[in-house]
């Protein structure tokens, strides 16, 4: 999102140690003492992640040097730039399909391009801000046939709604609700390679839009409680709708789960007054009336009417895509949080354990680990693995040594019988069961002493060492910036990872260091001055705001931007958002996409013989306050910013993007 995005303000009103506080600690002996500041930050993150942890590393011997590993990238890096187009390397070929709008149904009626379709025609196509995303083969590892679910995430109403309602001279009517409620949520579309080209077949018993009001059951131990009862809903069981679903996860056992991100920005009221209370607060329940709007036609989105419906949404949802009968399933015991994504994994013992980040900035990073087991030989034989658990939150600490960018870290059990960081007390003092802790995540982790993050976005779990990947995309809301505390306003995010302790992901400690300090050594040449970024950031490969995180199964990192593409000042160098491919032993990330105008680059996922990957194109022509923007509105002129996909009309459409290579290889390999 552009212009002032409400994610990098802080709603955390602790105190407790910033993850930020404790890079800087560990810059400041270590690096900044010893070496300068650049090149002792530059020099840690070069060290294997296997020799940071507990004694003092100076006294330990060089391990000894690994075989030279096999070359993991094999495409030619790309330029950044500024075109309102999909650019990838030479060798490589894209195809765009999924647009917003496109049909799914046989009885979809056709896009119209000037976002005439109500609320029934958009509920029968795809809907819009694609974001997170799977392909599930249909059959045994097909990779020409299968499932691809895909999150939407939002609406832009400048493209969504045709000029004179989105300039507010045409009435907000109900129907505008419903449409816009219908964009939103998951699309299930069985899709096709034919001749070449991916197709979604139609008709397909697979094909179903889940949307901001469809029947999802509460499951776990928030389900019925009191905190999610409400007038249409007594049993406190089925919720309606799932929306602003960002990030995603699947599961060993065949299903996708949707992560729900910023529920908070739907619910606002008409009252006139800001009544809302503590927990409210914390969450970042809109005060008055919110930009979506829905409160004005259903009024289970003022929270004055309606106090508990949005203790609904926030979860990880699970749905059965080979089920279209399915009723998807919010899965409460994971809490709730401003969900980015969902990583999972599978502990020594075979617990399912998922990582979950909580986008906002001073939020916190997130563990579940189930209390039943996975059973490998037999995927299919409990499917409800994600009922019932243990949460637990991060607490990253600078370790033995300071000024090193690494450390260790800590699980903390968010249960009754957790001691806060008040002296004497524990959880059970602020809340009275399980259930409370799960809607109230955040305050119970604010109240044991999590640390507070640079806004955690997706997470992502290497495909054999384990080592657990997260972005931090920015905190730019922070105001103390200097050329002394380059990172005070981190403008640009970084790329933090962890190991666990005897790599078992159920583990209560961790290691961790910092994979990439993302900067612009265009804009700041000076390399000791960390705005340049960490030395695995160079003139052609800079980029700012790190979101969306996947490792191939060959243990590629593909790493998705979501931050400013100005291509000027503190950005300038950098471009559009993009796509960008790393090898996390010798740490070299290159380009290997760029987005069109205004874009953000999220969602990916393969075919298992991985020579096709899928990416989402979300909101191109979403210009906000860029340098460049056009001298018209969009309600004025829809395409005067991006015409992406089509070059001949209709109007900016998050789409879904299929690369592959020319020769038929694997994507990204050499
Ligand atoms: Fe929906 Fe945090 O990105
Ligand atoms: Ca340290
Ligand atoms: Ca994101």
């Amino acid at each position: 999102m552009s212009v002032i995005d409400p994610d990098d303000i802080s709603s955390n009103p602790t105190a407790n140690p910033h993850f930020d506080t404790v890079v800087q600690a560990a810059m400041s002996r270590r690096g900044f003492l010893r070496t300068g500041l650049g090149i002792g930050a530059v020099s840690f993150l070069t060290v294997p992640l296997a020799a940071c942890g507990g004694g003092d590393d100076d006294d330990e011997p060089a391990p000894a040097p690994a075989p030279t590993p096999e070359p993991l990238l094999g495409f030619q890096q790309i330029a950044a730039n500024s075109a309102d187009a999909i650019t990838v390397p030479p060798g490589y070929v894209s195809q765009v399909f999924c647009r917003w709008g496109d049909p799914l149904f046989p009885n979809s009626p056709a896009w119209t391009g000037n976002a005439t379709e109500d609320s029934a025609a958009q509920a029968l196509q795809f809907g819009d801000n694609h974001d997170g995303m799977h392909f599930f083969p249909l059959s045994a590892d097909s990779s020409t046939e299968g499932l691809l679910v895909m999150n939407h995430e939002y609406i832009n109403s400048e493209y969504f709604f045709t000029p004179g309602v989105d300039a507010g001279t045409a009435p907000w009517t109900a129907d505008l609700v419903r449409k816009s409620q219908a964009a939103h949520g998951v699309s299930v579309a069985h899709v096709r390679l034919e001749a070449g080209q991916w197709k979604v077949v139609i008709p397909s018993r697979y094909n179903r839009r889940l949307t901001a009001f469809s029947p999802f059951a509460l499951t776990g131990p928030v389900a019925g409680h009191p905190s999610v009862q409400t007038s249409a809903d007594p049993s406190g069981t089925i919720a309606l709708g799932t929306f602003n679903n960002c990030g995603n996860g699947f599961t060993m056992w065949g299903t996708y789960l949707t992560c729900e991100e910023n529920f908070n920005n739907y619910f606002g009221t008409m009252s006139g007054s800001d009544t809302r209370n503590a927990a409210q607060k914390r969450y970042g329940i809109t005060a008055g009336k919110t930009s979506y709007r829905w409160e004005e036609h259903d009024a289970r989105f003022d929270y004055a009417k309606e106090a508990n419906e949005s203790n609904r949404f926030g979860y990880i949802v699970e749905i059965d895509p080979f089920d279209p009968s399915s009723v998807p399933k919010k899965r409460t015991a994971l809490g709730r949080i401003k969900h980015e994504n969902a990583a999972q994994t599978l502990a020594a013992d075979n617990r399912v354990v998922v990582y979950m980040g909580d986008d906002q900035a001073n939020d916190y990073v997130y563990k579940f680990v189930s209390d039943r087991k996975f059973d490998p030989a037999n995927p299919m034989a409990d499917r409800n693995l994600l009922e019932s658990g243990k949460l637990y939150v991060a607490k990253f600490e600078a370790g033995a040594v300071t000024g090193d960018a690494m450390g260790t870290g800590r699980w903390i059990l968010l249960d009754l019988g957790t001691p806060t960081t008040q002296p004497g007390h524990n959880l059970s003092g602020l809340f009275s069961s399980q259930a409370e802790i799960l809607i109230n995540a955040r305050q119970a982790a604010d109240a044991v002493g999590a640390t507070p993050m640079d806004r955690p976005e997706w997470v992502t779990v290497h495909p054999t060492t384990g080592e657990v990947y997260l972005t931090l995309t920015n905190n730019s809301g922070r105001s103390t910036t200097d050329d002394a505390n380059p990172r005070a306003k981190n403008i640009y995010g970084q790329i933090v990872r962890w190991r666990e302790a005897g790599n078992d992901a159920a583990a209560d400690t961790f290691e961790w260091d910092l994979f990439v300090l993302a900067g612009n050594p265009v804009a700041t040449a000076d390399r000791t001055d960390l705005a340049s970024g960490s030395a695995n950031v160079t003139v052609d490969n800079t980029f700012n705001s790190p979101d969306g995180l996947a490792f191939d199964k060959d243990g590629r990192l593909w790493i998705q931007t979501d931050g400013n593409f100005s291509n000027t000042g503190a950005y300038a160098g950098q471009g559009n958002n993009q796509m960008l491919v790393a090898d996390p032993v010798t740490k070299e990330i290159r380009r290997f996409l760029v987005g069109p105008s205004g874009c953000e680059v999220t969602g990916i996922t393969w075919t298992p013989d991985q020579k096709f990957v899928f990416v989402n194109i979300q909101h191109p022509g979403e210009y906000g306050s860029h340098p460049n923007k056009p001298a018209v509105s969009p309600d004025e002129d829809a395409l005067a910013f991006s015409k992406w996909p089509e070059a001949s009309g209709g109007r900016p459409r998050s789409s879904t993007v299929v690369i592959s290579r020319a020769d038929g290889g694997k994507v990204g390999a050499p």
